[in-house]
This record gives C-alpha cells, sequence and structure tokens, in this order.
C-alpha cells in the first residue's frame, strides 16, 4: 500500500478518497467550452436528475421527468431501449466556479447514481 500511494498524485488521492475506492471519472475542460458527459444505466426510473455537490436545493441542476430538459446552462437527453438508458448531462458555457463533484442519476436511489468530477481550468496558454 506505501509503494503504491507514492506512485500518485495528490489529485488523483484526493478522488480516490472522495469515492471510497471507487474510480470516479474526472473530466477536465477550458473556461468557456461546453462539457457533456454520458450516464449509462441498465434500468429506467423517474426522475431523471442531473445535481452537484451535495445534491440539494441549488445544487439540484435538473429534476424532470421529460427526455430533455434545459435549465440555464445545464441540461439532459434521456435514451433507452429494452436493454439499457442512456443519460446525457450538459453544462455550456463553463466557469471555474463549475468545478467539482457531480451526480447523473435515475430514480431516487441515490447509491445507483454515476458522479464525475469536473475540473474547468482558466485555458490560457504559456508559451
Ligand atoms: C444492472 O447492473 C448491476 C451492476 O452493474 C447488476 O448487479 C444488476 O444485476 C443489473 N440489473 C439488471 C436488471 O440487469
Ligand atoms: C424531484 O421532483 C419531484 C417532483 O416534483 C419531487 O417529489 C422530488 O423530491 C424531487 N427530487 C429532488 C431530489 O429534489
Ligand atoms: C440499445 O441497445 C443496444 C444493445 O442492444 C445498446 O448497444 C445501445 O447502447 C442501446 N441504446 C440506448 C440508447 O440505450
Ligand atoms: C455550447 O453550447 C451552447 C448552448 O447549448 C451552443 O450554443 C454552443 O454552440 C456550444 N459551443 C460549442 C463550442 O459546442
Ligand atoms: C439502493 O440500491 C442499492 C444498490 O442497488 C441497494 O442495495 C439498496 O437496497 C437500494 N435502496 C433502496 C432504498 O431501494
Amino acid at each position: 500500500i506505501q509503494l503504491l500511494y507514492v506512485g500518485l498524485s495528490l489529485p488523483v488521492l484526493t478522488i480516490l478518497l472522495a469515492t471510497d475506492g471507487e474510480t470516479a471519472e474526472t473530466q477536465t475542460r477550458m473556461r468557456g467550452e461546453n462539457i457533456t458527459v454520458e450516464c449509462k444505466f441498465n434500468f429506467s426510473e423517474n426522475p431523471i436528475l442531473f445535481c452537484k455537490e451535495n445534491c440539494e436545493g441549488e445544487n439540484i441542476l435538473i429534476n424532470t421527468t421529460e427526455n430533455r430538459a434545459d435549465n440555464g446552462r445545464y441540461s439532459t437527453l434521456y435514451d433507452s431501449n429494452y436493454t439499457s438508458a442512456s443519460l446525457h448531462v450538459s453544462i455550456s458555457d463553463l466557469k471555474r466556479s463549475d468545478s467539482g463533484r457531480y451526480r447523473c442519476g435515475l430514480g431516487k436511489n441515490r447509491t445507483r447514481y454515476h458522479e464525475f468530477h469536473l475540473d474547468v481550468t482558466e485555458g490560457e496558454f504559456l508559451s
């Protein structure tokens, strides 16, 4: 275990700890860009939820039963067939403050939500 930790950078360690050992995807984008992440499920349930951090109050970005939903810079697109369901969650015109932990899910059981981390960088070229 000691040897493993030596090779890991601090951000990687933080991610591993934050998810109890499950690897959560980290997405890096530049300020002003858009991002779309696909969350896949093998079941279909309502509501469709897209949320940030603690997933409460204003951090509930989208809570819908519609296949397409928009809320300002946030949007969701849901598609499913007999074997699987796919939920695309998007944020447009990214800001530095959009950095953080996001979850996308179907239904009320949060243990089945998917999680990803977003890191929005300043996007200036160093030359
Ligand atoms: C859905 O996937 C989970 C884990 O990936 C599995 O445990 C479960 O049995 C699957 N359910 C169905 C209905 O296929
Ligand atoms: C989503 O909306 C439904 C219906 O308005 C509500 O019952 C539910 O509590 C909401 N979920 C969250 C996480 O706020
Ligand atoms: C529909 O089912 C196929 C496999 O049968 C799968 O590859 C595909 O991703 C599914 N599409 C959606 C939108 O879930
Ligand atoms: C980002 O999303 C906005 C709103 O959905 C769209 O108007 C714009 O063309 C997108 N920009 C890029 C680079 O895809
Ligand atoms: C939520 O989902 C998990 C994993 O599928 C399951 O073990 C748990 O019993 C579920 N909880 C509820 C309240 O349905």
